[in-house]
């Protein structure tokens, strides 16, 4: 009969224990263990980009300076400028300004607002700079801000090549 008694007890407080453990292995009492790696500011993909901190410069130098005039094309127009602008409008552009970028991209009928035709004088009247600052802040409402996507460097060569499409009329 002790015997017994004593293998109930044993028993009893071993199922505490798998009780306890089992509360802790399926997250019901969650543990914040500290890991480095998860102790600072990241966010999710999808997830809105952290704001740029104030007064904050991106590392190739700033793009331009609010107030002043749109910056001056300090990437020449050579073979390799041109190949690796085309090579990234194919990746960044083409699904909204189209293959021969003249606004009809695969996704341009479910815009709203149409792309630009990017052969046409309107745009190709434009400056270096200006274009260069569309590509980097988007046109409010219509096209997005592409400064994340693509480096300094990348806006001048997408410049270049856009300056290579003939001006249809
Ligand atoms: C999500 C679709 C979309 C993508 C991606 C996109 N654009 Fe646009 N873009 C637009 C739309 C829409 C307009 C027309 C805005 C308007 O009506 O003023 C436009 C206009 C422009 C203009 C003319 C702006 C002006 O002031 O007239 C240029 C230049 C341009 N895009 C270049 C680019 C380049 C270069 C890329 C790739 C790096 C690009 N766009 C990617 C949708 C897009």
């Amino acid at each position: 009969m002790r015997l017994l008694t004593q293998l109930v007890w044993v028993f009893t407080v071993l199922a505490i224990l798998l009780a306890v453990v089992l509360l802790f292995t399926y997250d019901v009492i969650k543990v914040e263990w500290i890991s480095f790696m998860e102790i600072q500011p990241s966010h999710r993909q999808m997830e809105d980009p952290l704001p740029v901190p104030a007064r904050s410069i991106p590392i190739e130098g700033p793009v331009s300076i609010p107030g002043m005039l749109p910056p001056e094309n300090p990437v020449e127009a050579d073979e390799a400028s041109i190949a690796r602008g085309s090579e990234l409008f194919e990746i960044h552009c083409r699904m909204c300004h189209g293959q021969t970028a003249e606004g009809n991209g695969p996704i341009a009928p479910f815009l709203a607002n149409k792309p630009a035709n990017l052969t046409s004088p309107i745009v190709q009247s434009k400056s270096d700079g200006s274009i260069f600052l569309t590509i980097t802040n988007g046109v409010e409402g219509k096209m997005p801000p592409l400064n994340e996507n693509l480096l300094v460097h990348d806006r001048w060569d997408l410049v270049n090549f856009i300056r290579t499409l003939t001006i249809e009329d």
